[in-house]
């Protein structure tokens, strides 16, 4: 890869270890990637049906160093050379994420390095600068990840505020929930947006919920899993063939529908004319297709990162890293991983 670092180019070598996704990368001033290395421990977590927290601790402790290695190798770059490092410390599994954030502070400990603590969902909005070099806040994204369920309007680099969440499920959970109960195993999102392409979308009517009455862009996709669960039980007491693809396609609807009519209230509402997408589910290809259709109609430039920066990897955290270095946030040797830690909160 290309590599000439001028003397104010901020390089950030970025460690990403909050769930099973082994990832390092070195990112040069917050946009452009010199290389984005992912060890996806996916295969060892399917057998079980969703991820082992013991299990990606102990991975990530193997594949760490390797993984550094080859970022800094694909870049051509060596630890001198590195501005500052830059490590998600949460919200994610804690024994996961104690593996980055160890390895983040010894390696910037012995290269005397500052060290940038990074909020995983931070990361996740700052995807879609890497692609959009003229994207800059404000603008409004909506972050949908395994875990997550976030509307945020992006104020500034670094500050947010979050106008809506889930009060259950994440929309994530929710795909790999149904995908399980339709015997499609895990992860379940991929396989559910697979199948739906074969599926009728409005063959069966599945609830949108709307909770926190008007004004609220809040989610909560429990009652859309149980409607989902209740359907396939109730197929199976009268003995009526379950149509799989019609199932996958008239979830991932009523997914996609509540996601893109709470968004598009929003943006409308706040006067928004920037909108972004985020986190795993935001590589979903109907979610996608019907954001893309809502933003054209209402004059909203739409943002979507490439599935490689909506999944979990560390280019997202690189590049958030970069705008947390340049505020001056810097964390000292006793950065501890905050498995809960709130967007916007810097502990
Ligand atoms: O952002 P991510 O990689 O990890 C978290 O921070 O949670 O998101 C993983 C989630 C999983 O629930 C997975 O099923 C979902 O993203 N996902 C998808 C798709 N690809 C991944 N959901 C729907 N459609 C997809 N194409
Ligand atoms: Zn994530």
């Amino acid at each position: 890869m290309e590599k000439s670092v001028e003397t104010e180019d901020i390089m950030i070598l970025a460690v990403e270890t909050s769930c099973d996704e082994t990832a390092a990368a070195v990112v040069r001033n917050g946009r452009q990637v010199l290389s984005n290395v992912i060890y996806s421990q996916i295969d060892l977590h399917t057998i079980y049906g969703g991820v082992v927290p013991e299990i990606a601790s102990r991975k990530h402790i193997e594949k760490i160093d390797q993984v550094i290695e080859k970022a800094l190798l694909d870049a051509g770059m060596t630890l001198p050379e590195i501005t500052a490092v830059a490590v998600t410390y949460g919200p994610g599994l804690v024994g996961a994420l104690l593996v980055g954030v160890s390895e983040a502070k010894a390696i910037a400990f012995a290269a005397g390095k500052p060290l940038v603590g990074v909020h995983h969902i931070e990361g996740h909005i700052s995807a879609s600068y890497i692609e959009n070099p003229d994207l800059e806040p404000p603008f409004l994204c909506l972050v949908v990840s395994g875990g997550h369920t976030h509307l945020v309007v992006v104020k500034d680099y670094g500050e947010y505020e979050i106008i809506g969440m889930t009060r259950d499920d994440a929309a994530g959970e929710a795909f790999d929930k149904v995908a399980r109960a339709i015997g499609l195993g895990y992860p379940g999102g991929p396989k559910i947006d697979r199948l739906s392409k074969e599926g009728n979308p409005d063959a069966i009517a599945f609830p949108r919920a709307k909770v926190g009455g008007e004004g609220s862009y809040d989610f909560s996709f429990s009652g859309l899993k149980s409607a989902v669960l209740n359907y396939l039980n109730s197929c199976e007491m009268k003995g009526i063939e379950i149509n799989r693809a019609d199932v996958a396609a008239s979830f991932q609807k009523a997914v996609t529908d509540v996601l893109v009519d709470h968004s598009m209230e929003a943006a409308e509402r706040l006067g928004m004319k920037k909108f972004a997408i985020a986190g795993g589910v935001a590589s979903n290809s109907s979610l996608r297709a019907a954001f893309e259709e809502a933003c054209r109609k209402r004059g909203i430039t739409f943002y979507h990162p490439s599935p490689i920066y909506c999944t979990d990897n560390a280019a997202m955290i690189g590049s958030a890293g970069y705008y947390e270095y340049i505020r001056g946030v810097r964390h000292g040797w006793d950065l501890n991983a905050v498995p809960s830690l709130k967007l916007g909160e810097r502990i």
